[in-house]
């Protein structure tokens, strides 16, 4: 997760009033910003990335952790001070803290004009347009649980690759998480609305397609349909040459899907795949219905069925009653499975969640802070030889972008979604968007660094993804 100001700036209307779009938090926000990137550009606004020239600035919010609404919280201070100087500028704040907080952010920021929840932004330009022409303030978060899930072509911030939504909202009961709250109950999109929409999108260019839901592998579960049907009606659109989904509940695994990402070969060789614990205790806590073991048996069971699938991992660090045994079988799962990457979390309690009410937040933050710090040390270890064992391999990337300082120093992922970065070259520029054939010349724990053997002429003319593996490993 990271945040960000969309720079550069999407297209907008010239001339309109400009709008500063800030996102926080998961990929799901960052589609919804797309969304409405497409709403405010149809209403006559432009946008910016300098605070300075805005006419507008909206947040998009993430509340998963306090962390990331105390992010928020600060961002909200320095716009106060900037509204005294320019009172004609407006300020929103939408997604889950929106939801969450509703009306008592209004009350507690004065310089605040409106707030949209996480089914309100596609009225984010008439909320936006009100806003500036009555000088009213607005609370909006009771949207229709069926989001129309428009998106314009011309406003897509990456060419090569799409998000696409197939479920919104939760149902699980897990007792940490403030999702259920913030997004609502689970919602899945038609099959055919999805299949529209991914192959306008490969006739538009887009190559890798990811598809989005909280617990993505439950589509379709209440008409007794699973993922893998999805997976494999995609796989069948000519074009299309990467497809991924997040984000997966283990207790959602189910036979059709695993097969059918060992049968379509579009479908990248990486599963994320959150324990959030190695101690059954803890996760019976944690209402994950499943135990340690079964998410041994299903991590063996992927890797049995899908040769050279990778599994990521979240973990949460000191939830509610977790003693150091528990602790150590968080690290001892670590160890058995050797995910690909593991991202560690301390355990946050949110207002509103079955846990902050019931359980008692009783590991000392400096405890918590010292296993986070444990389970991090040794996945970088697990990483590290992993990813020294890919050196001299030859892998095949679509590539990302550049770094913004030195241009030809790109960046991609391969099929299993490590990241590789390497020298572009003099060709870097027109990289983009495209595949190549990288060969790994060093490693650390974080990062795989490789040289270019080969770049693609064009990404729409190249066969399937694992097709290419082959090809691959006889460079190597
Ligand atoms: N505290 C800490 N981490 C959390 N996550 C979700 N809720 C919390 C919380 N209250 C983590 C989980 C989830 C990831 C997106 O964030 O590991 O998978
Ligand atoms: Fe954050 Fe979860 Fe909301 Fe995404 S869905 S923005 S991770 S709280």
């Amino acid at each position: 997760m990271n945040d960000a100001v969309l720079s550069p700036p999407p297209p907008g209307a010239p001339g309109g009033p400009r709008v500063l779009l800030e996102v926080f938090g998961c990929q799901m926000n960052k589609l919804d910003a797309e969304l409405m990137v497409r709403a405010l550009r149809k209403a006559g606004y432009d946008f910016t990335d300098r605070d300075e020239e805005a006419d507008a600035v909206l947040l998009v919010t993430c509340s998963i952790r306090d962390q990331a609404e105390h992010r928020v919280r600060s961002h909200l201070g320095t716009l106060s001070v900037q509204k005294r100087e320019r009172p004609h500028l407006a300020v929103g704040v939408l997604g889950c803290m929106a939801q969450r907080e509703g009306r008592d952010l209004l009350d507690r920021w004065p310089a605040l004009d409106f707030v949209a929840g996480t089914r309100d932004f596609p009225q984010v330009a008439s909320i936006l347009d009100r806003v500036r022409a009555d000088a009213v303030r607005v609370l909006a978060v009771d949207g229709d649980p069926l989001v129309p899930e428009d998106r314009d072509l011309a406003v897509r911030p990456d060419r090569a690759r799409a998000f696409v939504n197939v479920m919104r909202g939760c149902d699980k009961p897990c007792t940490y998480c403030v999702v259920p709250r913030t997004r609502g109950p689970e919602l899945g999109r038609p099959m055919v609305d999805i299949v529209a929409e991914v192959s306008a999108l490969v006739d538009d260019g887009v190559v890798e397609v990811t598809l989005l839901g909280q617990t993505v592998n439950a589509w379709g579960r209440r008409e007794g349909r699973s993922l893998g049907e999805l997976l494999y009606r995609l796989q069948e659109l000519p074009g299309l040459q990467r497809l991924r989904f997040i984000t997966s509940h283990p207790e959602e695994m189910d036979e059709v899907l695993i097969r059918a990402m060992a049968d379509c070969d579009k479908c990248g060789l990486f599963l994320h795949l959150p324990p959030q614990s190695g101690s059954s205790s803890v996760l019976r806590r944690m209402a994950r219905g499943y135990t340690a073991e079964r998410y041994r048996e299903i991590a063996a069971q992927l890797r049995a069925a899908i040769p050279g699938v990778q599994i990521g991992a979240d973990l949460i660090a000191g939830f509610c009653g977790e003693t150091d045994a528990d602790h150590a079988l968080s690290l001892q799962l670590l160890r058995d499975v050797r995910f690909s990457q593991a991202f560690c979390f301390r355990y946050s309690p949110r207002p509103g969640t079955p846990a902050f009410g019931r359980l008692r937040d009783d590991v000392p933050e400096a405890v918590k802070r010292r296993r986070l710090l444990e389970l991090q040390a040794l996945q970088n270890e697990i990483q590290l030889k992993r990813h020294r064992g890919m050196v001299g391999e030859v892998h095949r990337v679509l590539v990302e972008g550049g770094s913004q300082r030195r241009p030809e120093l790109l960046f991609g992922r391969n099929l299993a979604f490590d990241r590789i970065v390497f020298d572009g070259g003099a060709r870097a520029a027109d990289l983009a968007g495209r595949f190549a054939d990288v060969r790994i010349t060093s490693a650390t724990a974080l990062t795989l660094t490789g040289s270019i053997v080969a770049a693609e002429p064009a990404p729409s003319s190249s066969p399937s993804d694992r097709a290419q593996v082959a090809h691959v490993a006889a460079l190597a």
